[in-house]
């Protein structure tokens, strides 16, 4: 007799989760996520940590940049994936000047994670940033930092360029880096930074560095969901891979991403600085 035996649900990845994936060297996968349909496929996948990022002001919006993504915006792609994910850990970024000061970090963090299902919140920036990372993290909103180069900082930066390749950039980094994690964020995601670099921050610090162009020497990584799957019109980032041109299916193309990060993969040379 056939007897149909279900898949093991799998285990929901956890906060801390992540920091035991860093101690045994397991590389955490993760990728944007905005809508439920993608949620549903890339929970499927094994991936382990879904960002719904501001760069949804670029690639579901078709903005210029990430900068008039709001946090209606935010609660509003965060409520819809949440509703499809039940193993996979959830992030929502905080738009810009959403936290320019605790109470409105506060406020954006309470939608986010006590309203929409997010776990974690992701903030760019150190400094004075430090002081909300620590404020969220006291008030139970988990912080995901994210340094290098920094979507909300493209005036000042004067464009999406590689941060850190100058000794003193990449000493500032480095600092910056160990400050949020002092600060209390318990994950670090690391863009458009040389190799050496990133590997130099991923070894320095406790919790786990998520590279976007950083190379893969990182503790695991992440890319826009819409670039990997080549669907973003106009240039895409060339640390970003097409997965989907070689496999011909969106679960395809996410299984292969999954496995190419977990196996040290991926990114390759060519996709890193
Ligand atoms: O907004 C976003 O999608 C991001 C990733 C590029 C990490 O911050």
């Amino acid at each position: 007799m056939y007897v149909e035996t279900a898949t093991p649900a799998r285990k929901p990845v956890t906060v801390p989760a992540l920091q035991g994936m860093k101690a045994r060297g397991e590389k955490i996968t993760m990728l944007t996520c905005y809508d439920a349909s993608f949620a549903a496929q890339v929970e499927a996948a094994g991936v382990d940590v879904a960002l719904v990022g501001d760069s949804l002001g670029m690639v579901v919006q078709g903005r210029r940049s990430t900068l008039g993504v709001s946090v209606d915006d935010l609660a509003y792609h965060t409520r819809i994936v949440a509703g499809s994910l039940s193993s996979t850990l959830l992030i929502a970024d905080l738009p810009y000047m959403s936290f320019r000061d605790t109470a409105h970090a506060r406020d954006a963090a309470q939608r986010l994670v006590g309203e929409c299902g997010a776990a974690m919140v992701k903030l760019e920036g150190a400094g004075w940033v430090c002081e909300i990372i620590s404020d969220l993290v006291a008030r139970e909103a988990p912080v995901c930092a994210h340094l290098g180069l920094m979507p909300q900082a493209v005036h000042r930066l004067g464009g999406y360029r590689v941060q850190g390749r100058e000794h003193d950039d990449a000493e500032r980094l480095l600092a910056d880096a160990l400050a949020v994690q002092a600060a209390g964020a318990q994950l670090l995601v690391l863009e458009a930074v040389p190799t050496e670099l990133a590997a130099r921050v991923t070894a320095a610090l406790e919790i786990p560095v998520i590279g976007i162009g950083a190379g893969n020497a990182c503790d695991g990584q992440v890319l826009v969901l819409y670039d990997m799957l080549g669907i973003t019109p106009g240039r895409r980032p060339r640390f970003s891979k097409d997965f989907l041109a070689t496999t011909g299916s969106v679960p395809a193309a996410l299984r292969a991403y999954v496995d190419a990060v977990r196996q040290g993969r991926f990114p390759d040379a060519e996709h890193a600085y």
